[in-house]
């Protein structure tokens, strides 16, 4: 049967602490015991129920946790105060000195940043290679590999992972498929299609209202517990903590999610088609022309369409430039990095999101100067926007 996502955020159902439908923030860093012996139990991680103090987790916490696991599929979930206070943690707890991950090398800036340039002081290096070349990605792999890491939909450029394929690499070489699925929230399910653990920046759709940070790593009960450990879990001594007030917040905002991914997507692939008929590079998994375009279809939990990030190339920088400020002065949106806001978002990421990754290797990779990534909103009328798109774009000699 095909596993469907918002089905199980759907179904999770709570009676808070006085029968309220949301249940009770948590707000509080410690909890007491009445007695001693189940304190002791608790740090030995014992006490199933009992809380300890908020770090380790909390009642709101593990509520946002346990609707992300059901939404992922996963036994559990963790959530951390940022995406990278999720990446960062999984991956250091997967990994230790001496050891090797092969990544994706279109990944987001401060991934590829801390894999490039921070892992390796804890000697972890890592391998960047094009995740849609299945050979190249195998062949990266040494005795030391532990970690096949990879976005689903990647940032910026689009690129669909095969993961039922890479899985099946990680499986042979005995490495955990990390997936990073910020991108493609409901409309692909990871752990479905064989991956270890699954991480999103919450910040992104999940949350959907551009007014925190969040993140969440969805995996094994084992794994999850193993991030927790008070004496060696990475999220628990690294401590990047999510608030209890912002996990409230978070699960409030998950339940219309599938409202929201499937306007995102139905505006998306409407301007990505309109675009492309312009004459524009447009770049949308929806589209005929995107490489992957097969694979993603094959993947995908359909109603859910192909997302709403878009990347059209504008010819040049200064193009770029020009069209975002005028997009932005006829309240089109916003210049502004970030995803998943009401309203569309765009930014060029060479100089922006991705400009940590070299410019040698962003030519290399296909980022080209000229590129605007778009977050689109949730934007009543989608035709109306793309006339005024479309006017700024012949205004600038774009089009
Ligand atoms: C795909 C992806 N993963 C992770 C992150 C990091 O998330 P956060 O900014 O919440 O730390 C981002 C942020 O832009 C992202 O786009």
């Amino acid at each position: 049967m095909k596993f469907k996502p918002a089905d199980k955020i759907q179904d999770l159902q709570y009676f808070g602490e006085f029968g309220g439908v949301n249940p009770s923030i948590s707000d509080s860093s410690t909890y007491t015991f009445l007695s001693a012996k189940t304190m002791f139990d608790t740090f030995e991680g014992n006490a199933e129920g009992c809380y300890l103090y908020s770090r380790h987790s909390s009642p709101s916490n593990l509520y946002l946790g346990e609707a992300l696991a059901a939404m992922e599929g996963t036994e559990a979930a963790n959530v951390a105060a940022s995406g990278m206070g999720a990446i960062t943690p999984a991956l250091l707890q997967l990994c230790q000195a001496g050891d090797h991950i092969v990544s994706s090398r279109t990944i987001y800036g401060g991934t590829y940043a801390f894999l490039k340039n921070f892992a390796p002081r804890l000697d972890i290096k890592t391998s960047f290679v094009d995740i849609t070349d299945l050979d190249k990605v195998e062949a990266a792999i040494t005795p030391s590999t532990k970690v096949l890491y990879c976005e689903a939909v990647s940032n910026p450029l689009l690129e669909v992972a095969d993961i039922a394929k890479l899985s099946e690499i990680a499986k042979k070489h005995n490495l955990q498929l990390v997936v990073d699925n910020t991108f493609s929230p409901l409309a692909i399910s990871p752990k479905e299609l064989g991956a270890d653990v699954v991480i999103h920046s919450l910040t992104k759709f999940i949350n959907g209202s551009s007014d925190t940070v969040g993140g969440v790593t969805c995996g094994t009960q084992d794994f999850i517990n193993a991030l927790r450990s008070v004496n060696d879990g990475a999220n628990m001594l690294l401590g990047p903590t999510m608030d209890s007030l912002r996990a409230a917040s978070i699960l409030k905002n998950l339940r219309t999610l599938h409202i929201r991914i499937k306007q995102h997507s139905k505006n998306a692939l409407y301007l990505a088609e309109k675009f492309e008929a312009d004459g524009l590079r447009t770049v949308y998994p929806g589209l005929k022309s995107h490489p992957s375009h097969e694979l993603y279809k094959s993947m995908m939990n359909e109603e859910y369409g192909f997302g709403g990030m878009l990347v059209v190339d504008a010819g040049s920088l200064d193009k770029a430039n020009e069209l975002m400020e005028l997009m932005q002065q006829k309240n089109l949106g916003y210049l502004a990095v970030s995803l998943g806001f009401y309203k569309t978002l765009f930014s060029a990421p060479g100089t922006s999101t991705s400009s940590e990754i070299p410019e040698d290797e962003q030519k290399e990779m296909g980022l080209t100067d000229g590129i605007i990534r778009f977050s689109i909103g949730l934007d009543n009328d989608i035709e109306r926007t793309y006339e005024m798109m479309h006017s700024c774009m012949k205004e600038l000699n774009i089009l």
